[in-house]
């Protein structure tokens, strides 16, 4: 699905259409291959990697809640060598913009994978994941303190040639100041949110659904604090902006657009129905024809206050 109009360029990334799918809710991109035309996407961004692989934690690792799910994965992954050489052959073949998702315990493993992962053909961007909130080490705490994403920031820069997305955690009082932190250290664009901290409890047997008590929430729940936080980003930092949390239609894609978001992700609605994103791509090629907008771009950041 190559419209012309739909085309975006997220910070030197070129997609094709402004819908990613969300790291961690699409697998490798081979998992969804019976389901969706994965070269009609604008870009798939994989499971999150480690230099190691990881197992993740125990399960029960997902609860569903009233309007989203809580996930407590873990960050489990195949690690970089076999993403190399098992996932990345499928991938290039798909025709599809793909980033990869990068996570770490300490700032030299960002460095690290950043720079084993600039031999890889095939890669459009890399995503640093500062903002998983399911892990001890790393993942959040990053996220959560300007200094620190300064850091990681400046330390996958230079180890890499490709673009660099940070995506940024909601776990934070004010989300602008580690935005413009990552700004400031060369980050090319920015993605936000991932999941907000939340629990599920069992009032039967009065203990938590998920076995790491705590986990990420996502999903309708988060829209709105999404949006709002996409908004006051694309204000703040010149860089672009992803939009990511409880898009599960075209038109929520769209009210992040004119939010101020160059593209946007789309994360627990692969698991409800596999063709969102698909629809989401017709749906706003059917808005800007109805807007008689020449081009997407003036869809994005068109909010009137
Ligand atoms: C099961 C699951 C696994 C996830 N794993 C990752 C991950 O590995 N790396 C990451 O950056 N975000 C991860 N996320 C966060 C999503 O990419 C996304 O930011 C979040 O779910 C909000 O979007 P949504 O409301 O559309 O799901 C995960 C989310 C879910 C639900």
């Amino acid at each position: 699905m190559e419209i012309n109009n739909l085309k975006v360029d997220v910070g030197g990334i070129k997609l094709q259409n402004p819908v990613l799918t969300a790291s961690g809710t699409f697998g490798y991109g081979s998992e969804f291959s019976d389901y969706v035309n994965l070269h009609r996407l604008g870009g798939i961004i994989v499971k999150g990697i480690s230099m190691e692989p990881r197992a993740g934690n125990p399960p029960p690792r997902i609860v569903e809640t009233s309007s989203g799910m809580l996930n407590a994965i873990g960050l489990e992954n195949v690690g970089a060598e076999k993403f190399k050489s098992e996932k990345m052959p499928f991938l290039r073949e798909t025709g599809a913009s793909i980033i990869v998702n990068i996570l770490g315990d300490t700032v030299d493993e960002y460095r690290e994978l950043a720079c084993f992962l600039n031999d890889v053909d095939g890669l459009s961007g890399i995503e640093v994941n500062i903002s998983c909130p399911n892990v001890k080490k790393g993942g959040v705490a990053f996220g959560t303190d300007p200094v620190m994403v300064k850091e990681v920031t400046a330390a996958v820069k230079k180890s890499t040639d490709l673009p660099v997305i940070i995506k940024l955690s909601p776990n934070v009082t004010d989300i602008t100041n580690t935005a413009k932190a990552a700004e400031e250290s060369g980050a090319d664009a920015v993605s936000l949110i991932n999941t907000l901290i939340g629990m599920a409890i069992d009032h039967r047997s009065r203990k938590p659904k998920l076995a790491n008590i705590i986990g990420g929430l996502s999903g309708p729940a988060i829209k709105p604090i999404a949006l709002r936080m996409v908004w006051q980003v694309a204000k703040t930092v010149k860089i672009p902006v992803i939009g990511i949390g409880g898009i599960m239609c075209a038109e929520d894609a769209i009210e992040f657009l004119i939010a101020g978001a160059t593209a946007v992700q789309v994360g627990t609605a692969n698991f409800v129905n596999p063709g969102t994103c698909e629809e989401i791509i017709a749906g706003i090629s059917q808005y800007i024809e109805d807007m008689n907008y020449s081009n997407v771009s003036e869809l994005i950041g068109s909010l009137e206050i």
